[in-house]
């Protein structure tokens, strides 16, 4: 255990920006810090840091808490690695009471296997630089590939000599643990008892985690690869997780972040010779599908990625596979194929670093449109196939978080349907089934007291403004019913109805909860059926004050709700058109699903106090609304996207 002095030290010691700030890219506003939040997907920031109060807290999400919290809620650690992480940063030597034995093996083991990979890295770069076999056969190689002296050296690049067991003689000469060693795959348990080294006769590529300490290796042959494996990689081990890691993140961080784009390439070589032709901004996945962990290493600096693969296939393929994933993760995905069965790696030394910069902006395409057109090539005139690749554009499409990004689906929804020759709002209607489909898949996963914690997320992950719609208190949702029949309840709806008999229809079934505003709309309702016309006029000299005030408030003076609403509305590209219809379909819709999730609740609440069979019928009342709520949705996503 940690002493409670040393605890106290490392408090008094923690600077919040100085440890979020590691995670998360801060900028000042005011007293406070400002970023995207680590804890959900946005692009708007809501994640505020206070270094006075040394809390954070997300208005996105809800998280808040200290730097000790963000440690163990990020990096997944407990209690006392958090503490370990900060004593270790600001160099506090940590005082420990007692320890039990389950701790101390758990410390001693990731310890040791950076102590071992330590030495190792520099036992390798040792053999290479300074030794005849490994100048003769593994520098004079990568020279010859066109790898300089400082690359080499800035990558800690080294050489596993072809002895039997020189690395294993040396470790063990040093007193590593013979068990660990193992762990770390620099090492094979031969014959019961003897070590031999893994990688003989390899160029040996040091990964590092984010904070440059090297957590596993990747070695290459020399020349040709006819039997063995061309590389071998350190297996999972306490350090080393192949899909956290993203080869090159510590040495490209800075240059991502500057660029604000990432490149990502396929190899460890890649990502070298780019760095060496001055292209830092690059990582490199080692070839297979991006896992969600990759992306969110990404993410921590910019939105904006550009896969550069090989234009074989096989590249191409496990980029595609990726693609989903990334579009959820809210990053802007581009694509470039590197031609004439090149890697970056040899194009950038054959054409420079100039004109490997200029194909890769020129070449570069969008993810969404390049999956399109490889997939209409292949489908032809084949009406199924065709039919297939709509379906699944479609469900691609769907996963854009639309609360985040509608103008860019609505975007990528005209571009698609005109690529492929359908209607959009035949799209669109598809994208919303993709969309729906996947909320019910979501929620049929979850017992039926979750899936209402689900719902509040989901309002949650809307923008500010939407957000505000649909959470707050529903005298907004009410006056805004207000504002539009004053405003335009006299206007057309369709040939047959005005605005005011198109929302009266609508809201039928529904009630107010203001007794004011519920009297001023029966107000409204019984002089339009008796034919009076009324306006904002026939109010203002109303003999109630309550209800003058009312309607001054709701449409004279700007307040709060029509900021709001006119920000919906700019959202939306639409200002300079006519926008009464919208307006009104918007307003009957929110006003709806508002009502809509109040009853959820409600019906929440009553579950807790009813017995078993009022249960069962509680929860088919549940799924019928659930049911209203997603063709209200499905509703108002049309109206957005169409308009
Ligand atoms: N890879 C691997 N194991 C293999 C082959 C490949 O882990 N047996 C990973 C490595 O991270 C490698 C990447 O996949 O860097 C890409 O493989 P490849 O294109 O075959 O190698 P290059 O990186 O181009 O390496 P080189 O240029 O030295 O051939
Ligand atoms: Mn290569």
């Amino acid at each position: 255990m940690i002493s409670p002095q040393t605890i106290e030290q490392i408090k008094s010691r923690i600077d919040i920006i100085d440890v979020i700030g590691e995670y998360v890219k801060l900028k000042k506003r005011g007293v406070n810090y400002l970023g995207n939040c680590p804890f959900h997907n946005e692009k708007t920031p809501s994640f505020t840091v206070s270094p006075s109060k040394e809390i954070y807290k997300c208005f996105g999400c809800g998280k808040s808490g200290n730097t000790i919290t963000f440690l163990m809620e990020h990096d997944k650690l407990s209690y006392v690695e958090a503490l370990k992480w900060l004593a270790a940063r600001y160099n506090i030597e940590i005082e420990e009471t007692e320890t039990s034995p389950e701790q101390k093996q758990a410390a001693l083991a990731s310890e040791s296997l950076y102590a071992i990979n330590n030495f190792a890295q520099k036992f390798f770069e040792e053999k290479l630089f300074t030794t005849e076999e490994g100048k003769n056969i593994a520098l004079t190689y990568l020279y010859e590939r066109g790898f300089r002296e400082n690359i080499v050296k800035k990558f800690q690049l080294g050489y596993n000599p072809s002895a039997k067991n020189e690395l294993s003689n040396a470790l063990l000469n040093n007193q590593f643990n013979k068990e660990i060693l193992s762990k770390t795959g620099l090492v094979v348990v031969r014959n019961e008892n003897e070590l031999v080294d893994n990688y003989r006769n390899r160029i040996i590529f040091p990964i590092h985690n984010n904070s440059g300490k090297i957590i596993g290796f990747g070695a290459r042959v020399i020349g040709k690869a006819d039997k063995a494996p061309k590389y071998i990689n350190t297996p999972e081990n306490e350090l080393y997780s192949k899909s956290k890691v993203l080869y090159g993140s510590y040495f490209a961080r800075m240059a991502i972040d500057k660029a604000n784009e990432c490149l990502l390439v396929e190899g460890y070589t890649d990502v070298i010779s780019l760095h060496q032709a001055g292209i830092e901004n690059v990582v490199a996945s080692g070839g297979t599908s991006l896992t969600v962990e990759q992306l969110r290493i990404i993410k921590k600096y910019t939105n904006n990625i550009t896969i550069i693969y090989d234009g074989d296939n096989a590249g191409i393929k496990a980029a595609l596979r990726g693609l989903d994933m990334a579009i959820e993760e809210g990053l802007n995905v581009k694509l470039v194929l590197i031609p004439d069965n090149e890697d970056p790696d040899s194009y950038v030394n054959k054409v420079g670093t100039e004109a490997f910069k200029e194909f890769i902006s020129i070449n570069k395409k969008d993810f969404i449109i390049f999956q399109l057109e490889i997939m209409m090539k292949d489908a032809a005139n084949d009406i199924n196939k065709k039919n297939e690749v709509v379906n699944t554009v479609a469900a691609t499409l769907s996963k854009i978080n639309k609360a985040e990004d509608f103008t860019k689906q609505q975007e990528y929804i005209k571009q698609c349907a005109h690529l492929l020759k359908i209607d959009e709002g035949g799209l669109i209607n598809l994208v919303n089934k993709y969309r729906r489909d996947s909320i019910v898949k979501e929620e049929k996963k979850l017992p039926f007291e979750e899936a209402n914690t689900l719902l509040q997320q989901n309002a949650q992950q809307q923008t500010d403004t939407e957000d505000y719609f649909i959470a707050s208190n529903d005298e907004v949702q009410e006056k805004n019913i207000i504002r539009v029949l004053l405003e335009k309840g006299l206007k057309k709806w369709n040939d047959e109805q005005t605005i005011a008999e198109y929302i009266f229809n609508e809201l039928e079934a529904f009630q107010f909860d203001n007794k004011q505003i519920e009297n001023l709309f029966n107000e409204y309702k019984s002089l339009y059926e008796q034919g009076a016309e009324p306006t904002v006029k026939s109010f203002l000299y109303h003999t109630d004050e309550a209800v003058r005030n009312l309607v001054i408030t709701i449409t004279v003076f700007p307040f709060e709700l029509s900021q709001k609403w006119d920000e919906v509305l700019e959202g939306m590209n639409i200002v300079n058109r006519d926008v009464t219809q919208i307006d009104a379909q918007l307003s009957v819709a929110y006003f709806k699903l508002k009502k809509i999730k109040k009853m959820l609740e409600q019906n929440q609440a009553d579950m807790e106090h009813a017995s078993f069979n009022e249960q069962l019928q509680l929860i088919k009342i549940h799924e019928e609304l659930k049911q209203i709520e997603m063709q209200i949705t499905k509703n108002l996503g049309s109206v957005i996207l169409s308009s």
